[in-house]
Protein backbone atom coordinates (compact mmCIF):
# COMPACT_ATOMS: atom_id res chain seq x y z
CA UNK A 1 0.00 0.00 0.00
CA UNK A 2 1.51 3.47 -0.84
CA UNK A 3 0.79 5.66 2.33
CA UNK A 4 2.37 8.86 0.98
CA UNK A 5 -0.38 10.83 1.32
CA UNK A 6 -1.75 9.82 4.43
CA UNK A 7 2.02 9.92 6.09
CA UNK A 8 2.06 13.88 4.84
CA UNK A 9 -1.39 14.15 6.54
CA UNK A 10 -0.47 12.70 9.70
CA UNK A 11 2.63 15.17 9.45
CA UNK A 12 5.27 12.36 8.80
CA UNK A 13 8.44 14.03 7.11
CA UNK A 14 8.67 12.52 3.51
CA UNK A 15 10.95 12.03 0.51
CA UNK A 16 8.92 13.79 -2.41
CA UNK A 17 5.58 14.99 -2.07
CA UNK A 18 2.53 12.84 -2.82
CA UNK A 19 0.75 13.79 -6.41
CA UNK A 20 -2.55 13.37 -7.39
CA UNK A 21 -4.96 15.97 -9.76
CA UNK A 22 -8.15 17.44 -9.24
CA UNK A 23 -10.78 15.36 -12.21
CA UNK A 24 -7.43 13.16 -13.17
CA UNK A 25 -10.42 11.13 -14.71
CA UNK A 26 -11.96 12.63 -17.70
CA UNK A 27 -12.14 13.32 -20.88
CA UNK A 28 -8.54 14.52 -21.43
CA UNK A 29 -8.35 10.62 -21.29
CA UNK A 30 -9.14 8.40 -24.37
CA UNK A 31 -9.65 5.54 -21.58
CA UNK A 32 -12.29 7.33 -20.18
CA UNK A 33 -13.93 8.03 -23.24
CA UNK A 34 -13.49 4.39 -24.32
CA UNK A 35 -16.39 4.21 -21.56
CA UNK A 36 -17.94 7.18 -21.30
CA UNK A 37 -18.76 6.65 -25.27
CA UNK A 38 -21.57 4.03 -24.34
CA UNK A 39 -23.15 5.71 -21.23
CA UNK A 40 -24.30 9.25 -20.27
CA UNK A 41 -22.18 11.03 -17.61
CA UNK A 42 -24.91 10.75 -15.20
CA UNK A 43 -25.25 6.56 -15.74
CA UNK A 44 -21.47 6.07 -15.14
CA UNK A 45 -21.99 7.98 -11.98
CA UNK A 46 -24.52 5.87 -10.85
CA UNK A 47 -22.74 2.71 -11.80
CA UNK A 48 -20.33 1.26 -9.07
CA UNK A 49 -18.23 -1.03 -11.59
CA UNK A 50 -18.12 1.65 -14.29
CA UNK A 51 -17.20 4.12 -11.59
CA UNK A 52 -14.75 1.85 -10.24
CA UNK A 53 -12.99 1.46 -13.67
CA UNK A 54 -12.61 4.89 -14.70
CA UNK A 55 -11.47 5.88 -10.74
CA UNK A 56 -8.19 3.40 -11.31
CA UNK A 57 -7.40 4.82 -14.99
CA UNK A 58 -5.29 7.37 -13.57
CA UNK A 59 -3.59 5.63 -10.68
CA UNK A 60 -2.60 2.89 -13.65
CA UNK A 61 -1.84 5.29 -16.70
CA UNK A 62 -0.60 7.88 -14.79
CA UNK A 63 1.19 6.54 -11.29
CA UNK A 64 -0.63 9.36 -9.23
CA UNK A 65 -0.30 8.45 -5.57
CA UNK A 66 -4.06 8.91 -4.40
CA UNK A 67 -7.48 7.65 -6.26
CA UNK A 68 -10.62 10.10 -6.18
CA UNK A 69 -13.89 8.57 -6.16
CA UNK A 70 -15.45 8.79 -9.56
CA UNK A 71 -18.58 10.75 -9.19
CA UNK A 72 -19.74 14.51 -9.28
CA UNK A 73 -20.81 17.02 -6.77
CA UNK A 74 -23.91 17.23 -7.81
CA UNK A 75 -25.01 13.65 -7.15
CA UNK A 76 -26.34 14.21 -4.04
CA UNK A 77 -28.49 16.75 -4.51
CA UNK A 78 -30.41 15.03 -6.89
CA UNK A 79 -32.66 12.88 -4.59
CA UNK A 80 -32.67 15.93 -1.95
CA UNK A 81 -35.41 17.12 -4.79
CA UNK A 82 -34.03 18.97 -7.36
CA UNK A 83 -33.88 17.73 -11.41
CA UNK A 84 -30.47 17.34 -12.76
CA UNK A 85 -29.04 17.00 -16.27
CA UNK A 86 -25.25 17.24 -17.31
CA UNK A 87 -24.58 18.76 -21.00
CA UNK A 88 -22.09 18.44 -19.96
CA UNK A 89 -22.36 21.35 -17.55
CA UNK A 90 -24.77 20.77 -15.20
CA UNK A 91 -28.50 21.53 -15.07
CA UNK A 92 -31.09 22.10 -12.67
CA UNK A 93 -34.54 22.82 -14.26
CA UNK A 94 -36.47 23.20 -10.90
CA UNK A 95 -33.97 25.91 -9.10
CA UNK A 96 -34.36 26.58 -5.85
CA UNK A 97 -35.64 30.10 -4.88
CA UNK A 98 -38.30 30.53 -2.47
CA UNK A 99 -38.65 29.53 0.98
CA UNK A 100 -41.51 27.14 -0.01
CA UNK A 101 -38.91 25.89 -2.36
CA UNK A 102 -36.37 25.03 0.36
CA UNK A 103 -38.78 23.66 2.44
CA UNK A 104 -39.76 20.68 0.46
CA UNK A 105 -36.04 20.06 0.01
CA UNK A 106 -35.35 16.45 1.96
CA UNK A 107 -32.08 15.60 3.60
CA UNK A 108 -30.33 13.16 2.37
CA UNK A 109 -29.60 9.11 3.60
CA UNK A 110 -26.56 8.71 1.57
CA UNK A 111 -27.45 4.64 2.08
CA UNK A 112 -31.13 4.84 0.62
CA UNK A 113 -30.76 7.51 -1.68
CA UNK A 114 -27.21 7.09 -3.64
CA UNK A 115 -26.49 3.60 -2.63
CA UNK A 116 -24.16 3.24 -5.96
CA UNK A 117 -21.70 6.09 -4.39
CA UNK A 118 -21.15 3.55 -1.67
CA UNK A 119 -21.10 0.49 -3.02
CA UNK A 120 -18.14 2.57 -5.37
CA UNK A 121 -16.15 3.08 -2.71
CA UNK A 122 -16.85 -0.22 -1.41
CA UNK A 123 -15.18 -1.93 -4.61
CA UNK A 124 -12.71 0.60 -4.89
CA UNK A 125 -11.01 0.05 -1.31
CA UNK A 126 -10.84 -4.47 -2.36
CA UNK A 127 -7.64 -3.73 -4.64
CA UNK A 128 -6.69 -0.54 -4.67
CA UNK A 129 -2.88 0.08 -3.88
CA UNK A 130 -3.68 3.66 -3.28
CA UNK A 131 -5.62 6.05 -0.80
CA UNK A 132 -8.65 6.71 -2.02
CA UNK A 133 -10.30 9.92 -1.64
CA UNK A 134 -13.50 11.06 -1.20
CA UNK A 135 -15.55 13.77 -1.65
CA UNK A 136 -18.55 16.35 -1.85
CA UNK A 137 -19.07 19.94 -2.89
CA UNK A 138 -19.28 22.44 -0.08
CA UNK A 139 -22.24 23.62 0.69
CA UNK A 140 -22.35 27.39 -0.86
CA UNK A 141 -21.08 25.81 -4.00
CA UNK A 142 -23.72 23.34 -4.20
CA UNK A 143 -26.30 26.11 -3.03
CA UNK A 144 -25.07 28.02 -6.08
CA UNK A 145 -25.85 25.04 -8.73
CA UNK A 146 -28.92 24.56 -6.88
CA UNK A 147 -30.04 28.53 -6.89
CA UNK A 148 -28.64 29.22 -10.18
CA UNK A 149 -30.16 26.12 -11.88
CA UNK A 150 -26.85 25.45 -13.59
CA UNK A 151 -23.41 27.63 -13.30
CA UNK A 152 -23.37 31.06 -13.54
CA UNK A 153 -21.46 34.47 -14.53
CA UNK A 154 -22.44 36.79 -12.16
CA UNK A 155 -24.47 34.37 -9.77
CA UNK A 156 -27.14 37.47 -9.37
CA UNK A 157 -30.11 34.36 -7.90
CA UNK A 158 -27.91 33.10 -4.94
CA UNK A 159 -26.80 36.88 -4.24
CA UNK A 160 -29.77 38.14 -4.12
CA UNK A 161 -31.70 35.11 -1.92
CA UNK A 162 -28.44 35.55 0.42
CA UNK A 163 -29.48 39.29 0.59
CA UNK A 164 -33.07 39.42 0.00
CA UNK A 165 -34.57 36.10 1.62
CA UNK A 166 -31.78 34.81 4.18
CA UNK A 167 -34.29 32.73 5.96
CA UNK A 168 -34.53 30.59 2.28
CA UNK A 169 -30.81 30.79 2.41
CA UNK A 170 -30.53 29.13 5.59
CA UNK A 171 -33.00 26.58 5.52
CA UNK A 172 -31.07 25.80 2.25
CA UNK A 173 -27.57 25.70 3.78
CA UNK A 174 -28.48 23.42 6.95
CA UNK A 175 -30.38 20.98 4.79
CA UNK A 176 -27.09 21.30 2.80
CA UNK A 177 -24.40 20.91 5.70
CA UNK A 178 -26.25 18.00 7.56
CA UNK A 179 -26.54 16.41 3.92
CA UNK A 180 -23.18 16.68 3.29
CA UNK A 181 -22.31 15.48 6.59
CA UNK A 182 -24.11 11.93 6.40
CA UNK A 183 -22.73 12.15 2.85
CA UNK A 184 -19.08 12.32 3.34
CA UNK A 185 -19.33 10.34 6.83
CA UNK A 186 -20.73 7.07 4.33
CA UNK A 187 -17.67 7.14 2.52
CA UNK A 188 -15.27 7.27 5.10
CA UNK A 189 -17.11 5.22 7.33
CA UNK A 190 -17.26 2.73 4.01
CA UNK A 191 -12.97 3.20 3.85
CA UNK A 192 -12.11 6.72 2.54
CA UNK A 193 -9.51 7.44 5.02
CA UNK A 194 -9.07 11.42 3.37
CA UNK A 195 -12.01 13.50 1.81
CA UNK A 196 -12.35 17.04 0.19
CA UNK A 197 -14.49 19.36 0.40
CA UNK A 198 -14.64 21.56 -2.99
CA UNK A 199 -15.69 24.99 -2.92
CA UNK A 200 -15.53 25.76 -6.10
CA UNK A 201 -17.90 29.31 -6.04
CA UNK A 202 -16.79 30.47 -2.37
CA UNK A 203 -14.32 33.21 -4.37
CA UNK A 204 -17.78 34.83 -5.84
CA UNK A 205 -18.12 36.85 -2.63
CA UNK A 206 -16.61 39.30 -0.80
CA UNK A 207 -14.83 38.33 2.38
CA UNK A 208 -17.33 39.56 4.65
CA UNK A 209 -19.77 37.74 2.63
CA UNK A 210 -17.92 34.37 2.61
CA UNK A 211 -16.97 35.01 6.50
CA UNK A 212 -20.83 35.60 7.79
CA UNK A 213 -22.67 33.43 5.43
CA UNK A 214 -20.55 30.73 3.90
CA UNK A 215 -18.25 29.73 6.66
CA UNK A 216 -20.26 29.26 9.61
CA UNK A 217 -21.35 26.23 7.70
CA UNK A 218 -18.35 24.82 6.84
CA UNK A 219 -17.23 25.06 10.13
CA UNK A 220 -20.13 22.68 11.41
CA UNK A 221 -19.24 20.58 8.62
CA UNK A 222 -15.53 20.06 9.27
CA UNK A 223 -16.35 19.72 12.93
CA UNK A 224 -18.93 16.64 12.54
CA UNK A 225 -16.37 14.56 10.37
CA UNK A 226 -14.82 11.69 12.10
CA UNK A 227 -11.99 9.19 11.24
CA UNK A 228 -10.67 11.02 8.20
CA UNK A 229 -8.02 13.96 7.08
CA UNK A 230 -10.30 16.70 5.38
CA UNK A 231 -9.04 18.53 2.77
CA UNK A 232 -10.87 22.32 2.41
CA UNK A 233 -10.55 23.54 -1.48
CA UNK A 234 -12.02 26.90 -1.91
CA UNK A 235 -11.00 28.38 -5.19
CA UNK A 236 -10.20 32.01 -5.53
CA UNK A 237 -10.14 32.64 -1.89
CA UNK A 238 -6.48 33.96 -0.73
CA UNK A 239 -8.19 36.64 0.51
CA UNK A 240 -10.28 35.12 2.66
CA UNK A 241 -7.71 33.13 4.41
CA UNK A 242 -7.36 35.45 7.40
CA UNK A 243 -11.14 33.24 8.47
CA UNK A 244 -9.91 30.04 6.81
CA UNK A 245 -7.34 29.64 9.47
CA UNK A 246 -9.61 28.37 12.20
CA UNK A 247 -11.00 25.92 10.49
CA UNK A 248 -10.50 22.41 12.17
CA UNK A 249 -9.41 20.78 8.69
CA UNK A 250 -5.34 19.05 8.01
CA UNK A 251 -5.17 20.59 5.03
CA UNK A 252 -6.04 23.80 2.82
CA UNK A 253 -6.56 23.02 -1.39
CA UNK A 254 -4.54 26.38 -2.55
CA UNK A 255 -4.81 27.82 -5.92
CA UNK A 256 -2.62 29.34 -8.49
CA UNK A 257 -2.97 33.50 -7.55
CA UNK A 258 -0.99 32.66 -4.06
CA UNK A 259 2.10 31.20 -3.99
CA UNK A 260 2.07 28.21 -0.76
CA UNK A 261 4.77 30.51 1.45
CA UNK A 262 2.55 33.47 1.77
CA UNK A 263 -0.57 31.40 1.69
CA UNK A 264 0.85 29.63 4.93
CA UNK A 265 1.66 32.78 6.29
CA UNK A 266 -1.91 34.38 5.40
CA UNK A 267 -3.56 30.77 7.14
CA UNK A 268 -1.37 30.74 9.97
CA UNK A 269 2.31 29.18 9.67
CA UNK A 270 2.55 25.85 9.59
CA UNK A 271 -0.98 24.84 10.62
CA UNK A 272 -2.02 23.50 7.61
CA UNK A 273 -0.57 20.81 5.52
CA UNK A 274 -1.12 22.67 1.87
CA UNK A 275 -2.03 21.06 -1.45
CA UNK A 276 -1.37 22.78 -4.65
CA UNK A 277 -0.89 24.92 -7.18
CA UNK A 278 -0.17 24.24 -10.22
CA UNK A 279 -2.27 26.20 -12.75
CA UNK A 280 -3.84 23.41 -15.36
CA UNK A 281 -3.37 25.75 -18.30
CA UNK A 282 0.64 25.18 -17.50
CA UNK A 283 -0.50 21.35 -18.62
CA UNK A 284 -0.80 22.65 -22.41
CA UNK A 285 2.81 24.42 -22.53
CA UNK A 286 5.95 22.04 -22.74
CA UNK A 287 8.04 20.00 -20.47
CA UNK A 288 10.55 21.95 -19.89
CA UNK A 289 7.80 24.90 -18.61
CA UNK A 290 6.15 22.07 -16.85
CA UNK A 291 9.43 20.81 -14.96
CA UNK A 292 10.31 24.18 -13.96
CA UNK A 293 7.06 25.57 -12.49
CA UNK A 294 6.70 21.94 -10.69
CA UNK A 295 10.24 22.84 -8.69
CA UNK A 296 9.32 26.18 -8.11
CA UNK A 297 6.30 24.47 -6.44
CA UNK A 298 7.55 21.60 -4.95
CA UNK A 299 10.28 23.70 -3.60
CA UNK A 300 7.99 26.18 -1.70
CA UNK A 301 6.62 23.14 -0.50
CA UNK A 302 9.42 22.00 1.37
CA UNK A 303 9.08 24.78 3.53
CA UNK A 304 5.65 23.67 4.52
CA UNK A 305 4.63 21.79 8.28
CA UNK A 306 3.35 19.39 4.66
CA UNK A 307 3.05 19.57 0.87
CA UNK A 308 0.48 17.05 -1.35
CA UNK A 309 1.24 18.40 -5.26
CA UNK A 310 -1.56 18.89 -6.79
CA UNK A 311 -3.06 21.22 -9.75
CA UNK A 312 -4.79 24.67 -8.41
CA UNK A 313 -7.97 23.32 -10.10
CA UNK A 314 -9.10 20.78 -12.40
CA UNK A 315 -7.64 19.27 -15.16
CA UNK A 316 -8.88 20.85 -18.23
CA UNK A 317 -10.42 18.90 -21.24
CA UNK A 318 -8.26 18.55 -23.79
CA UNK A 319 -4.98 18.81 -22.05
CA UNK A 320 -1.97 16.73 -23.77
CA UNK A 321 -2.37 13.20 -21.58
CA UNK A 322 1.53 13.15 -22.45
CA UNK A 323 2.04 16.48 -20.34
CA UNK A 324 -0.48 14.93 -17.52
CA UNK A 325 2.29 11.84 -17.78
CA UNK A 326 5.01 13.84 -17.67
CA UNK A 327 4.26 16.00 -14.73
CA UNK A 328 3.68 12.87 -12.30
CA UNK A 329 7.09 11.87 -13.87
CA UNK A 330 8.78 15.16 -12.81
CA UNK A 331 7.33 14.93 -8.75
CA UNK A 332 7.97 11.20 -8.66
CA UNK A 333 12.04 12.00 -9.88
CA UNK A 334 12.08 14.73 -7.62
CA UNK A 335 11.99 17.48 -10.18
CA UNK A 336 15.35 15.99 -11.68
O1 LIG B 1 -11.53 14.49 -9.91
C1 LIG B 1 -11.94 13.42 -10.42
O2 LIG B 1 -11.30 12.78 -11.27
C2 LIG B 1 -13.23 12.82 -9.86
C3 LIG B 1 -14.42 13.19 -10.51
C4 LIG B 1 -15.04 14.59 -10.41
C5 LIG B 1 -15.91 15.08 -11.43
N1 LIG B 1 -16.43 16.25 -11.00
C6 LIG B 1 -16.20 14.39 -12.69
C7 LIG B 1 -16.83 15.10 -13.81
C8 LIG B 1 -15.02 15.54 -9.40
C9 LIG B 1 -14.22 15.55 -8.09
C10 LIG B 1 -15.91 16.59 -9.78
C11 LIG B 1 -16.19 17.76 -8.95
C12 LIG B 1 -16.97 18.87 -9.51
N2 LIG B 1 -18.04 18.82 -10.36
C13 LIG B 1 -16.78 20.21 -9.16
C14 LIG B 1 -15.75 20.72 -8.17
C15 LIG B 1 -14.41 20.84 -8.75
C16 LIG B 1 -14.27 21.93 -9.78
O3 LIG B 1 -13.99 21.60 -10.94
O4 LIG B 1 -14.42 23.10 -9.40
C17 LIG B 1 -17.72 20.99 -9.86
C18 LIG B 1 -17.87 22.48 -9.80
C19 LIG B 1 -18.51 20.09 -10.61
C20 LIG B 1 -19.67 20.43 -11.47
C21 LIG B 1 -19.47 19.99 -12.87
N3 LIG B 1 -19.53 18.69 -13.29
C22 LIG B 1 -19.22 20.80 -14.00
C23 LIG B 1 -19.10 22.32 -13.99
C24 LIG B 1 -19.15 19.94 -15.12
C25 LIG B 1 -19.01 20.32 -16.58
C26 LIG B 1 -17.73 20.87 -16.95
C27 LIG B 1 -16.73 19.80 -17.28
O5 LIG B 1 -15.56 19.96 -16.91
O6 LIG B 1 -17.10 18.82 -17.89
C28 LIG B 1 -19.30 18.62 -14.64
C29 LIG B 1 -19.27 17.37 -15.42
C30 LIG B 1 -18.19 16.39 -15.04
N4 LIG B 1 -17.82 16.04 -13.77
C31 LIG B 1 -17.42 15.60 -15.96
C32 LIG B 1 -16.58 14.79 -15.19
C33 LIG B 1 -15.61 13.75 -15.68
C34 LIG B 1 -17.56 15.60 -17.48
C35 LIG B 1 -18.77 14.81 -17.83
C36 LIG B 1 -18.65 14.07 -19.13
O7 LIG B 1 -18.06 12.95 -19.16
O8 LIG B 1 -19.21 14.56 -20.11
Amino acid sequence: MNSLLIDVLDGKKVDRPPVWLMRQAGRYMPEYMEVRKNVTFLELCKNPELAAKVTHQPVDILGVDAAILFSDILIPVEPMGVRLDFDPAPVISNPVRTQKDADRLSILDPYKDVPFVVETVKLLVKDLKVPLIGFSGAPFTLACYMVEGGGSKNFIEIKKMMHNDYKAFNTLMEKLTISTIRYLQAQIDNGCPVVQIFDTWAGILSPCEYAEMVLPFVNILVDNLKNAHVVYFAKDSATFYKYISNLKSSCIGVDWKIELDEADIQLGKGKFVLQGNMDPVILFTNKEKIRNIARLIVDKGKRLKGHIFNLGHGILPNTPVENVKYLVEVIKNGCQ
